[in-house]
């Protein structure tokens, strides 16, 4: 998927339900366990990383998202949410890790972005103006690995993510409706200029077969992956740490891919 040495910037796509906050768990996991340090970013309004990374209930109910942090908004942005004004577009949020991300274990920092009314009309409102910085400027931020779950589709932050990213990975199970929305995603990652698009088949139920089902992905594709349909992961969610610490095959799985990227 990177060379060992490079950063590494993933953003994981999909549509609802394929299992994009479990494979970002799963591979935030197997990157720290490889020795990388490791950002995982919530760019989902829903806010179920942290849970599924294996933080407990009491924890993740104290999380403030960057969305709510006001005084930060009105540091970088200069406007204050709900009131608009004059806005400074591109600011510079470097130290907006060391300010407001989380401990999520195995020496995982989490930033949990939050939810931004009418994200996907690219509303000038400070919120939107400053989520998008803080993604566009992923690349700056510290981290050997940063992954990105995003909600169902890229829209919402598309440019954004597109340079602040370099590799996107597009999930979808087997379905076939799963299939033709990565195969939209992979054609809007392309065009918004993500260099690398990986296609993943979560939650694969005969090996081999259901990922060369997936013949809606068009050249530009880099790799194609197959994660297996895997009754522990749902016995242990919403944490993907048993599933890592058991003999689970779609961990089992990520962790060799991690390790393949890392070695
Ligand atoms: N390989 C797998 N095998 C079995 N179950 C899985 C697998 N991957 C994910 N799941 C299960 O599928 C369900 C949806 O997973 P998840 O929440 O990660 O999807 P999502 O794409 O992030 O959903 P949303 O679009 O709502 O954010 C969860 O119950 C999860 O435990
Ligand atoms: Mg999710």
């Amino acid at each position: 998927m990177s060379h060992s040495k490079e950063k590494v910037r993933i953003v994981v796509t999909g549509k609802g339900g394929v299992g994009k906050t479990t494979l970002t768990a799963l591979l935030a996991h197997c990157f720290a366990r490889e020795g990388r340090t490791v950002l995982a970013v919530d760019g989902d309004p829903q806010q179920n990383l942290a849970c599924t990374l294996g933080l407990p209930a009491s924890e993740v109910r104290s999380i403030v998202p960057l969305s709510e942090r006001k005084e930060y908004i009105a540091e970088k942005i200069g406007a204050l949410p709900g009131r608009g004004g004059f806005m400074v577009l591109n600011p510079d949020t470097a130290d907006v890790v060391d300010r407001f991300s989380y401990p999520a274990g195995n020496g995982i920092r989490l930033l949990v972005l939050g939810g931004v009314k009418n994200a996907g009309s690219g509303c000038l409102c400070p919120e939107y103006t400053l989520l998008s910085a803080v993604l566009r400027n992923a690349q700056f931020l510290p981290g050997d690995v940063i992954l990105l779950d995003t909600p169902a589709g890229l829209e919402h932050f598309g440019r954004a993510v597109a340079q602040g990213f370099s590799i996107a990975l597009v999930v979808t199970d087997p379905s076939y409706n799963g299939r033709s929305v990565a195969g939209q995603l992979c054609r809007l990652a392309h065009e918004c200029g993500i260099p690398r698009i990986f296609l993943m088949t979560n939650k694969a139920r005969v090996t081999g077969r259901d990922a060369m089902k997936n013949d809606l992905s068009p050249g530009y594709i880099s790799g194609k992956i197959e994660v297996p349909d895997d009754p522990c992961i749902r016995a242990h969610e919403p944490s993907v740490v048993s599933a890592l610490d058991g003999d689970c095959p779609a961990a089992g799985t990520v962790e060799r891919l991690v390790r393949a990227v890392c070695s």
